[in-house]
């Protein structure tokens, strides 16, 4: 069976104490599932990406589970600059600082609701890459650009905005989300078909931007995930995993997802 990944996006949920809980919750679920314990960290990876005020939480919390549990642990958004004059923002250094391997980039909620410009969202990809924090790029097309038979020139031209300059070393360093904007928080998945068609265009894309015909690359699919939906999506063969946002906030449903696609009880 394929590796998966399975990274959930809390977003503006979970204060301190419900994430302790979560921890709890999930490290208890996965020592009593020998099939889900054999998985952790081999044909399974997780990571959780808590709001900021969380993280500290989610960073002891993970202390005291199982380590193959929830290896890895994001945030959800940062700023390219080291340090300086910018209120509300959070470096890199921050994040490390704190414990996060990973972070989101250029989520469809930071580029609509908050105005994330695609050049924006370049320089925060290679910061990260810079910094070694793994960036998980996230792109994908509104209902109306899917509408108007333009899906694919909107996911390449995100792509190639987050790839301009960066070395087929970078690029396989990425973990890549395709996130149709109309299938967030809707409860309306794209179908596994319209999934995979997107992956796939997106891989190929990837490997024709870096001249890197072999090069891997993880390429996740996010936009109403859920135990019922996930083997189907999950199967396909261009996605490697999901980003999901409601279906990861319990840790029951959130480990039903990949129980649903493994066939596990
Ligand atoms: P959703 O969110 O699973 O609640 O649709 C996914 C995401 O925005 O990453």
């Amino acid at each position: 069976m394929k590796k998966i990944y399975l990274y959930g996006n809390w977003k503006m949920n979970m204060n301190q104490e419900e994430t302790e809980g979560f921890y709890k919750d999930f490290g208890q679920q996965v020592v009593s599932s020998p099939a889900l314990l054999g998985v952790m960290g081999k044909s399974l990876e997780t990571a959780v990406f808590p709001p900021f005020t969380s993280l500290a939480a989610a960073e002891g919390a993970s202390k005291n589970i199982d380590k193959r549990a929830v290896p890895f642990l994001g945030a959800q958004n940062t700023y390219f600059e080291a340090k300086g004059a910018f209120t509300g923002e959070v470096s890199i250094s921050m994040l490390k600082n704190l414990g996060c391997t990973h972070v989101i980039i250029g989520h469809s909620e930071r580029r609509t609701i908050f105005g994330e410009s695609d050049d924006l969202i370049a320089k925060k990809v290679k910061a990260c890459l810079d910094a070694a924090l793994v960036p998980v790029f996230c792109f994908g097309e509104t209902l109306a650009e899917r509408e108007g038979n333009k899906t694919f020139d909107v996911v390449s031209r995100q792509l190639r905005a987050a790839l301009s300059g960066r070395s087929p070393g970078e690029a396989e360093k990425i973990v890549y989300a395709y996130e149709p904007v109309w299938a967030i928080g809707t409860g309306k998945s794209a179908t596994s078909d319209e999934a995979q068609e997107v992956c796939a265009h997106s891989k190929k894309l990837i490997r024709d931007l870096t001249g890197s015909a072999e090069m891997p690359v993880v390429v996740l699919y996010g936009g109403s995930v859920k135990p019922d939906n996930a083997k189907e999506l999950l199967s396909m063969d261009a996605i490697d995993g999901a980003l999901v946002g409601g279906a990861s906030l319990k840790a029951d449903s959130f480990l039903q997802i990949y129980k649903a696609y493994a066939g596990i009880e």
